[in-house]
């Protein structure tokens, strides 16, 4: 309010709301739950608008939440969205009208087995309450539009036994694709070309890095793959590239787009000079020397 006076402007702003309620997804990606770290509570809410109409220099007009991610069922969605119809009706009697009501993202993919609800059946659930909450609708999917249209590729390295594991170890690793490590998560790794007569075993696939975690399968059933062979680990489009890092000193990969039928290349291989570039001058000079 302070700023916005300073700036002789009134900008329309939300409130991010924890409704607290129960989701089955991984509990690190869960952010509506109890004791979660985000927004504030339905409880807290009306005095936060009251504090926010008081002040007067901004325009406490939406209200937000967002649930999580890789929420396959609609149940929370509509729980969630009822608690902010009731915390709108209260505000109503407060004389606070929302006019923006943004329900996040957090519709779940296909990974493995999962059935997550269609899109018909989230925007059903969405329509319904959002109506009762404000007129205008914001959403922010993100894994649901891009984890399926992205694949990691990445290139056996070698192929060894040891203490009774195959392994099947590649080149890339922890830092270029997080999920496994981070989550548990499962992604579909299948082999780029591969013909039916090799036969099929159980492997962990893993990549290089100085960790026990690299890992991105366990007990993976796949056919036979040489070191040279490149692999395909499957949904990579939604908090791959965006969670990768150059831990290890490692540079990142290229990312190539294909778009009706011609790949183009959208992020360029990185270098190790790219990393340590950051090095300051004096000290690349010193070294020079
Ligand atoms: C506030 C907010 N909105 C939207 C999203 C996107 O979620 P998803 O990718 O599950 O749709 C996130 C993910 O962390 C988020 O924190």
């Amino acid at each position: 309010s302070r700023l916005a006076k300073k700036m002789k402007i009134r900008p329309r702003v939300s409130f991010r709301v924890n409704p607290e309620i129960k989701v089955s997804t991984h509990t690190r990606i869960a952010t509506g739950i109890k004791k979660s770290k985000f927004g504030i509570t339905c409880g807290e809410a009306p005095e936060a608008y009251k504090l926010a109409k008081k002040l007067g220099a901004v325009s406490a007009s939406g209200i937000h939440v967002h649930i999580g991610s890789q929420i396959i069922d609609t149940k929370p969605f509509a729980e969630a969205l009822k608690k902010l119809v009731s915390l709108s009706k209260e505000l109503k009697k407060a004389g606070i009208f929302l006019k923006y009501v943004n329900a996040g993202g957090g519709l779940g993919v296909r990974y493995n087995r999962e059935f997550p609800a269609t899109l018909r059946e989230y925007s059903r659930v969405i329509l319904k309450h959002a109506a009762g909450i404000a007129p205008h609708l914001i959403l922010e999917p993100g894994r649901m539009l891009v984890a399926n249209a992205g694949i990691l590729l990445t290139r056996v390295v070698l192929v060894k036994n040891s203490g009774g594991v195959k392994f099947i170890v590649v080149d890339c690793g922890m830092n270029d694709l997080l999920r496994p490590t981070l989550y548990d998560a499962f992604h579909d790794i299948v082999p780029v070309c591969f013909s039916d007569d090799r036969k099929e075993d159980f492997y962990d696939i893993v990549g290089p890095i100085c960790e026990s975690g690299d890992v991105f399968a366990r007990r993976r059933s796949l056919r036979e793959v040489f070191a040279g062979e490149c692999l395909a680990v499957k949904s990579a489009g939604a908090y791959g590239y965006s969670m990768s890092s150059n831990y290890n000193l490692r540079p990142r990969p290229a990312e190539v787009m294909v778009d009706g039928g011609k790949d183009r290349l959208i992020r360029k291989r990185e270098k190790l000079q790219d990393i340590i570039g950051t090095v300051p001058r004096r000290f690349a000079k010193r070294r020079r020397r």
